[in-house]
């Protein structure tokens, strides 16, 4: 089920429909009356492939109000007005919407969008408290332009986030379990400048980074992503630094993670970051001039070794790293990830066999090990899965949350 309130992103709701149907998902939407100023139910109807539901009256034989709620595996309200949500906040069941809010069984998730005055409202900010107390799942809008010249938080999130986000709700069961916490996730690949149109790179995507801020995100988070180069739409996490290179991304890890007041309470290296760079850039272009130019390498610095060297012994963030590997066989990658948890010296490594066309695609398999060993081991699923399988383990961590008292 996906209702629509009548706010001006209405119309991305459309996208939203048809990619969760190219997903595989039947779609019934129920737009409410004002959502119909902003797209007409023709539209929804056409995408969806299955008739609109406007209004409480129009097929009472049917009750209508009771069974979409009663029967559909999720409800998403996108996006979600003010007026919407404290209509469901109290309860109020004055039209199609809210009436399915009402008899949902499945997880129910509101997506707001509307100014950010209006989202930073006591009486909103009230109600969000109200419907998450009761286990309803408010999505926080995304920060960026809104209507006019406006910008701030209150932005519907883009469509195809909204969709991962149901993919993700459709795959297990999520609680607001992170909430208070800060989490730092690098995300993609690091770019290694040659000459000024030149680099070497790496075949990572970002899915399973951008996978795991939006597991945390949704699990009410605070989530700083350091984020290389990517092929995948990046979530609206709270605070986003863009790099391209190694040297970059160990410069921003340092410093978002030891901030003063971060209190970062976990790190995952997600990234795929290079192991070694040029070791001179060329101020032009590398000409073809009958010669084959040599290119000499420099190792980089180790990200996720700088930051257990910076976090120092018993005290500071739970560090993940993530070990891609073309290991060939389960015993060979636990043993692989064994020897670089050693080596690196962290908490969690998340080990996965990349021989099998894992970069770009949306699915992933995973062992998980710490010094216990083996603490998951998760067969192909999609990056979701994988992302909450990660922050599961991360809760578990002793020493999360411990800092020095200085
Ligand atoms: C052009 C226009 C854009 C609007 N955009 C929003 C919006 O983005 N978010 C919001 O909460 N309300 C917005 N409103 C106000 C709602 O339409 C209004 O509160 C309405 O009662 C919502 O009805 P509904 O919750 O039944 O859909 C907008 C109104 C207009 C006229």
């Amino acid at each position: 089920m996906v209702g629509v309130a009548g706010g001006i992103a209405a119309y991305k709701s459309v996208e939203v429909v048809r990619l969760l149907r190219e997903s595989g998902h039947r779609v019934t939407v129920a737009p409410t009356r004002n959502a119909l100023n902003f797209v007409g139910s023709a539209t929804f109807e056409a995408i969806s492939g299955e008739p609109v539901v406007t209004s409480l009256w129009s097929n009472a034989a049917d009750v209508s109000h009771v069974h979409l709620g009663q029967h559909a595996d999720l409800v998403l309200v996108a996006p979600a007005t003010a007026d919407l949500l404290a209509r469901a906040a109290h309860g109020i069941a004055d039209d199609v919407v809210t009436n399915i809010l009402l008899t949902a069984h499945g997880p129910v998730v509101l997506s707001p969008a509307m100014h950010t005055e209006t989202w930073r409202h006591p009486a909103t900010q009230a109600n969000v408290a109200t419907l998450r107390d009761r286990g309803i799942h408010v999505l926080d809008p995304a920060v960026g332009r809104l209507t006019g010249s406006d910008s701030g938080p209150g932005r519907l999130p883009e469509p195809a986030y909204l969709a991962d986000v149901v993919a993700d709700f459709l795959d297990q069961s999520i609680t607001r379990d992170m909430a208070g916490m800060h989490v730092v996730v690098s995300i993609g690949g690091t770019r290694e400048e040659w000459d000024p149109v030149r680099f070497l790179g790496n075949r990572s995507s970002g899915r399973q980074g951008a996978a795991l801020a939006r597991a945390a995100l949704v699990r009410g988070a605070h989530v700083t992503a350091v984020v290389g180069h990517v092929e995948c739409p990046v979530p609206p996490v709270q605070v986003r630094v863009d790099v391209e290179s190694a040297v970059a991304m160990h410069k921003a890890m340092q410093e978002v993670v030891f901030a003063p007041d971060a209190r970062v309470d976990a790190v995952v290296m997600a990234a795929a970051v290079a192991d070694f760079t040029p070791s001179s850039v060329s101020a032009g272009k590398v000409k073809k001039d009958g010669s084959v130019p040599e290119l000499t390498l420099t190792e980089t610095d180790d990200i996720l070794a700088g930051l257990v060297a910076s976090r120092g012994h018993g005290s500071g963030p739970v560090l993940v790293g993530f070990a891609a590997e073309t290991a060939g066989d389960r015993t060979s990658l636990e043993s692989l990830a064994n020897y670089k948890l050693a080596r690196k010296g962290c908490d969690l490594i998340v080990a996965n066999d990349v021989s099998d066309g894992v970069f770009g695609s949306d699915t992933n398999a995973a062992l998980i090990v710490s010094e216990a060993g083996v603490v998951d081991e998760i067969p192909t699923a999609r990056k979701g899965l994988v992302a909450h399988r990660v922050w599961d383990q991360v809760l578990r961590a002793p020493g999360l949350g411990i800092y020095d008292a200085d």
